[in-house]
């Protein structure tokens, strides 16, 4: 069974039990004297987050208390038992009583075991937990594993993450779990006409790519999955400053949870034919870097003027999304941390998403807040389409007067989504700023898990 879970301990695990600041004093009643008054010399009273580890009559740990919120508190945090690696002493650990919600209890401590360990001796908390019964457990490490796989390509650096090492770590998933891979390199996306993703790519020594992933039974219904994989974004020609450009390495976000979200469907084999595109790029400075003004025409057909070269997500999501549009599929899903103006609305644990189709936003919004995977609707807002236009192209990529920016950035991919069934755009953060119990500081995984199991419950 894979980090951290435990499945044949060798020693009998430490209890942990959940505490609140109404259950407290039973629980304490019934505990040992000596770790009684233990607990209450270390002043103990279940704050929520609060870990105590209580002594055995041997000087072992012989249990651990961890405070929650009261059952009817307004706001639970249910991934609080996420922060457990961080707090325990190495040891093989169980759940006494029952958090909250143990299933998503569980999925916090895995999900919180997750370090960042490319660059340094990994700090690998030696934690780890006996799964509790009744859940399912395979499905809770599909979905920790696809997090860090995520978090593992967002959080590694631009110098060792360009196109090219995200194409790698696309075919190497490909060969894994038996996709087709395919990729369209340089100028050869000029002869295959995308347009948008060699505009915004070829001023990087690193070339631009078109990463295409396939899977399952062509029979299946069609589900396409868009990731954003721009590398790095510097601006452009409209630079960046420093303070906004330090964790562009992020800004392939998208691709990496779109990477995350295939490997969790493949992996559960659900009843789907899979196609994952991610336009990977660098958007670099040089002196055939795309200008702002330049214009060109699409994969669409649609001419567009470049009213700023920082918006750049959207233009190789553009001739990504018409691609996927081209085979009419049931479900197209696009992710990538497209706008600022998403983080200044929502902030940056609750990414808005946009659909036309109603009963996918009920479900989304549902599977969303089940798996602690918080998403918020925003609208297509048709008056702001208007917003887009160019006074001598089809359509602008900025639009000037900065309002509303992350539904304005949703209208202009809409314009290249004509003939799917049903489509979902997340404009996702990828990132969490400052650690929080299961979210470490760093490279996120947003999205995925949510879409994970609203697919499982229409192709499981
Ligand atoms: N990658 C950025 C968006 C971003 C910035 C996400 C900071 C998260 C944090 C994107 O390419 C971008 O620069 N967007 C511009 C668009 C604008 C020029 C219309 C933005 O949001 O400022
Ligand atoms: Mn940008
Ligand atoms: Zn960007």
């Amino acid at each position: 069974m894979p980090f951290p879970f435990e499945t044949a301990p060798t020693a009998p695990a430490i209890p942990i039990t959940f505490a609140t600041k109404t259950t407290w004093d039973a629980i304490a009643r019934d505990l040992p004297e000596q770790a009684r008054r233990f607990a209450s010399a270390n002043d103990f009273t279940a704050k929520p987050g609060k870990c105590l580890t209580l002594p055995a009559a041997d000087g072992q740990i012989g249990h651990v208390v961890f405070g929650l919120e009261d059952e009817t508190a307004k706001s639970r945090d249910l991934f609080r038992p996420g922060a457990l690696p961080g707090l325990l002493p190495p040891g093989v650990y169980r759940f006494a009583n029952a958090p909250h919600d143990v299933r998503l209890a569980t999925l916090a401590f895995a999900l919180g075991s997750y370090r960042f360990g490319r660059y340094r001796k990994a700090e690998q908390p030696e934690v780890r937990l006996v799964p509790p019964e009744g859940v399912d457990v395979a499905d809770i490490a599909r979905m920790a594993e696809a997090a860090a796989l995520a978090r593992d390509l967002i959080n590694t650096p631009s110098n060792d993450m360009g196109p090219e090492q995200l194409a790698e770590a696309a075919q190497a998933m490909a060969s894994r779990l038996g996709a087709s891979f395919n990729c369209i390199t340089g100028d050869e996306l000029l002869k295959q006409n995308f347009p948008l993703i060699h505009a915004v790519g070829m001023a990087s020594t690193r070339a631009p790519r078109l990463i295409e992933l396939s899977w399952g039974d062509p029979a299946h219904p069609k589900v396409t999955l868009v990731g954003k994989g721009v590398c790095f974004d510097t601006g452009g020609l409209d630079l960046k400053p420093s303070s906004g450009m330090l964790i562009m390495k992020k800004d392939m976000g998208g691709a990496a949870n779109v990477l995350a979200l295939a490997q969790m469907v493949m992996d559960a084999k659900l009843k789907v034919r899979l196609r994952v595109l991610i336009p990977a790029v660098e958007n670099a400075v040089a002196g055939n870097a795309f200008r702002p003004l330049d214009i060109f025409r699409s994969r669409k057909g649609l001419n567009v003027e470049i009213g700023n070269t920082d918006a750049e997500g959207r233009l190789v999501l553009a001739d990504a999304l018409a691609l996927a549009d081209e085979e009419k599929p049931d479900l197209l899903v696009d992710l990538g941390t497209l706008t600022g103006a998403a983080r200044v609305a929502l902030g940056p644990d609750l990414p808005p998403f946009y659909t036309h189709d109603e009963r996918l936003a009920e479900s989304v919004a549902t599977h969303a807040k089940r798996e602690n995977d918080p998403l918020w609707r925003m609208p297509l807002w048709p008056p702001y389409d208007s917003w887009l236009d160019s006074k001598v192209a089809d359509i602008n990529n900025a639009p000037s007067g900065g309002f509303a920016g992350s539904i304005t950035c949703a209208l202009f991919l809409q314009r290249f989504v004509t003939d799917a069934k049903s489509w979902l755009h997340v404009d996702i953060y990828g990132w969490t700023p400052s650690a929080k119990p299961a979210r470490p500081e760093g490279g996120e995984c947003q999205a995925a898990r949510a879409i994970y199991k609203l697919l499982s419950e229409s192709y499981g």
